[in-house]
């Protein structure tokens, strides 16, 4: 399902690659979330298998949408091959420099930073590309277990 403001497009000849552009608006982590699993669903990958996957995505694109501090829309792409699943998440906004320890868990009392840590821990596949000034990009992936799906895309 396509969220209103939201555009859908199957950009690989074989469908597998689903791209969206979506308004900076927190409404729209939800949208995101469920036409990634419904693009998984349509290659044989469960809910449950891409559960926390789908957590992380969310983490990505509220992120994109609070901190972008741009109001461009923001372009998530989902690919699917033969063995994962991978979203990237892009923004033009302002970006941010990142320092070693940045992926560690706050204190349990804190309100604020838990968004990268657990798209880290909720991922296979992690990677943070920022510049200051420019944008940021967020690359999540997610092994499909062999043996635990039916994949219909080759690699
Ligand atoms: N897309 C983004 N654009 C600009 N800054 C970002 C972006 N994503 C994350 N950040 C920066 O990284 C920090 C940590 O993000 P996160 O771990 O999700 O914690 P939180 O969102 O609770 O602040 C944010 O506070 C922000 O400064
Ligand atoms: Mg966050």
């Amino acid at each position: 399902m396509l969220g209103m403001d939201t555009t859908g497009d199957a950009t690989a000849g074989d469908g597998s690659v689903l791209q969206l552009r979506v308004p900076p608006n927190p409404r729209f982590g939800k949208v995101v979330r469920e036409d990634v699993l419904a693009h998984a669903g349509r290659f044989g990958i469960s809910p449950a298998t891409i559960e926390d996957f789908l957590f992380a995505v969310g983490e990505g694109v509220a992120n994109a949408v609070e901190h972008s501090g741009c109001g461009d829309v923001i372009d998530v792409r989902c690919r699917i091959d033969a063995e994962k699943i991978v979203v990237t998440i892009v923004d033009t906004g302002r970006g941010f420099a990142r320092a070693p320890g940045d992926d560690k868990l706050p204190d349990g009392l804190a309100e604020r930073g838990r968004g990268i840590p657990i798209m880290r821990r909720c991922s296979d596949i992690f990677a943070v590309h920022s510049v200051p000034g420019r944008g940021t990009a967020i690359v999540i992936g997610c092994y499909i277990r062999a043996g635990s799906e039916e994949t219909s895309v080759a690699s």
